[in-house]
């Protein structure tokens, strides 16, 4: 059966608009061919499986990794680390982060940039996102305290924060900024890589991210003094190696990426802007091709602080009513179109603030206490408290966007989002 011949909605009974589910969404890992097999074996036949030395003399992928790294993003230095995680914690560590210093960070992100900052042993303070779904400049402003030491815009979901508002706000304040891009690689601001604005920015390799080596991550800085701490925190070793004066040396631990995992990152890098512009591609005939309802139905789509820099790898809208997002993701899904609100209250969703049960219960691993013994005041975490968060997040409907869509699902997708929200928005 035909769309023509069956007009009611799959929820309903009728044909579902797509054909074929979505592909997975791993861009970069869907991507994987003989390029990463021939980088991986590579290093498999030098036996140099570790960065600074092998039986051969072929030269460090994690090295040449750190140097294209920088490079795209015109950064002056990079370091490659085994995850996004280690790469904030290391972060942290190299802008000064200690105990009982204050992090601002938003209500909506991955729960390892508030963990990182709890194993730094610092004090996570969670504030508000806005219409651009991340850091609300003005909020952050309410939540500095004489101990607020740094600020971490997290560039959710392929975009960027308002890094202006954001960079002046921690500039008045003499606050430093530590910038989340785990999910936004390869998007910018106004021109600038995110992830080079703040003092350091970190990224994830992870398999979901829109580039993979399965795990791994990266910090970007352009301070020689931040570097050299992101050198020696992530490498013990790694005073051994430089020319730090004796006075300067810290200690720190491993979080060294392995060879093979930079060998396939360095493939990865190469595919990165192709994997955007595909994205960005299908993002735009998406959202021409339902302007006309969501105008009409006086629709907003998620703010952009700059749209020429999103990365594309989402796109989202409101509904008046986290009932009526659930209703429209529902009957998406039903077309086969991948959607869904970015906050349930039930479940656990370790992206929103109110699901960080071990954060908000301020669970420790001793009976000693965790980060909090540390607290130079009274900091009270509730479920509830970033309420704008959680209405904008309820409200919003996701849908990924993925680089493998065919212009026949691109053109089903709109075709199913235009009769949904025709029918139910
Ligand atoms: C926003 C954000 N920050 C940090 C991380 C942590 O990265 P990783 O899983 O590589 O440790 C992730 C992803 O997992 C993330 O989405």
């Amino acid at each position: 059966m035909t769309q023509a011949s069956d007009s009611r909605l799959a929820i309903d009974g009728g044909t579902p608009a797509r054909q074929n589910p979505d592909p997975p969404m791993y861009p970069g890992g869907m991507a994987i061919a003989e390029e990463e097999e021939r980088a991986v074996l590579e290093v498999l036949r030098s036996k140099r499986l570790f960065r600074y030395y092998g039986p051969g003399e072929t030269e460090s992928k994690a090295s040449q990794l750190e140097e294209a790294f920088a490079a795209t993003k015109g950064a002056s230095y990079a370091v490659a680390v085994t995850s996004g995680t280690a790469a904030l914690v290391t972060g942290l560590h190299a802008i000064g982060v200690g105990p009982g210093d204050e992090v601002i960070l938003p209500a909506y992100t991955w729960i390892a940039s508030a963990a990182a900052v709890a194993a730094a042993g610092g004090i996570p303070v969670v504030a508000e996102v806005d219409e651009t779904l991340l850091l609300d400049p003005a909020d952050v402003a309410e939540k500095i305290s004489p101990y607020t030491k740094a600020i971490m815009p997290v560039h959710m979901r392929g975009a960027s924060c308002r890094m202006d508002e954001l960079m002046a706000v921690a500039d008045e304040n003499g606050l430093k900024v530590i910038e989340d891009v785990a999910q936004a690689n390869g998007g910018s601001y106004k021109g600038r890589a995110l992830g080079t604005i703040g003092d350091v920015g970190c990224f994830s390799l992870q398999f979901n991210k829109i580039i993979t080596s399965g795990e791994g991550g990266m910090v970007v800085t352009d301070s020689e003094d931040v570097w050299k701490r992101t050198n020696m925190y992530h490498d013990v070793i790694a005073p051994l190696r430089a020319e730090y004066g004796e006075d300067e040396l810290l200690c720190g631990v491993n979080y060294r990426m392995p060879e093979l995992l930079a060998a396939v990152a360095l493939v990865q890098l190469e595919r990165l802007d192709g994997l955007i512009e595909a994205m960005r591609l299908r993002k735009r005939m998406l959202k021409s091709g339902i302007e006309e309802v969501t105008e009409r139905k006086g629709l907003r789509f998620r703010e952009l602080a700059d749209a020429d820099g999103d990365t594309a790898i989402s796109m989202v809208f409101f509904m008046d009513s986290a009932a009526a997002a659930e209703a429209v993701s529902e009957a998406l899904r039903a077309e086969n179109i991948g959607a869904g609100p970015l906050y349930r209250p039930e479940g656990i969703d370790y992206h929103v603030y109110a699901h960080w049960v071990p954060i908000l219960e301020r669970r420790a691993w001793t009976e000693a206490g965790g980060p909090w013994r540390w607290a130079k005041r009274e900091i009270e975490y509730r479920p509830d408290m970033c309420p704008r968060s959680l209405d904008l997040l309820g409200r919003a409907v996701h849908m990924n966007v993925n680089p493998l869509l065919t212009n026949e699902d691109v053109e089903e997708t709109i075709d199913g989002l235009n009769r949904v929200l025709e029918a139910l928005a």
